[in-house]
């Protein structure tokens, strides 16, 4: 794992986009996974930046989204098709086709992760996939537990993740209880994977992570097993390592 440090959370935006950018240059086709969350706000805002200056070109770029709420119409606000359309897709020149989210309003939900996975391979596989992650160590919306299951599936998502996000909701009680995300496997099978995180609440997770015990208790401690896996983060989320 490479560990970097940033000063702030600009600093870390800038540094992530600048790795996301080299990855499309390098390769103008890439195959990414995209994450959602207050996280990575910044890097998109810098990647559209760079978009705007012509030093990136997203028009043969394909991209996964790791997971979307069950039961939000793309339309609400707070679904993650909403967000990453508003955030960055409808700001850059990458083609809709390419752009690939899990249906949350699916009533099949185990043939929706399946047709996902089958996309993804299909698609060559994640050349970069770029993570936040929860105050629990969750990644996607793998949550902590004794067992994990490794393919894109539903969950049930843990009460610290509904109370974390409940920021982005009017009450708690709007927060979706389930969710579709990516599995563990599907994250590990990407060819590199770009860890961000920012503030002191992600403190002990990153902590956990980098050097704690690998375990299904902190899905995001599996990353260990990876051999290119880079961690940006700022100096508040660095505090206890
Ligand atoms: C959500 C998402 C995760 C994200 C996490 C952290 O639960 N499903 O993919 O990494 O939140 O969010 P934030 O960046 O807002 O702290």
């Amino acid at each position: 794992m490479r560990v970097i440090i940033e000063k702030d959370y600009q600093a870390m935006s800038k540094k992530a986009a600048l790795l996301v950018a080299s990855q499309v240059r390098l390769k103008p086709s890439s195959v990414l996974g995209l994450a959602t969350g207050s996280t990575p706000l910044g890097m998109y805002d810098e990647l559209i930046e760079m978009y705007e200056d012509d030093e990136i070109d997203f028009s043969q770029v394909k991209t996964f989204n790791l997971d979307e709420y069950c039961n939000l119409s793309p339309e609400n606000p707070q679904s993650y098709h909403y967000y990453m359309q508003n955030n960055f897709f409808k700001h850059i020149n990458i083609s809709p086709e390419n752009t690939h989210l899990l249906n949350g309003m699916t009533d099949d939900v185990k043939k929706e992760c399946k047709s996902y996975d089958r996309k993804i391979k299909r698609s060559g596989g994640i050349d970069l996939q770029v993570l936040g992650i929860g105050p629990n160590g969750h990644i996607g919306f793998n949550e902590p537990g004794k067992k994990l299951n490794v393919r894109t599936h539903e969950v049930e998502l843990a009460e610290e993740t509904i109370e974390a996000n409940s920021r982005f909701f009017d009450t708690k009680d709007e927060v979706p209880r389930r969710a579709i995300t990516v599995g563990i496997a599907t994250i590990l099978k990407s060819r590199r994977i770009l860890l961000l995180a920012s503030g002191r609440n992600k403190a002990k997770a990153i902590r956990e992570t980098i050097s704690g015990y690998v375990s299904t208790q902190v899905p995001a401690s599996l990353l260990q097993t990876h051999p290119e896996v880079t961690v940006i983060i700022d100096e508040e989320a660095a505090d206890l390592i």
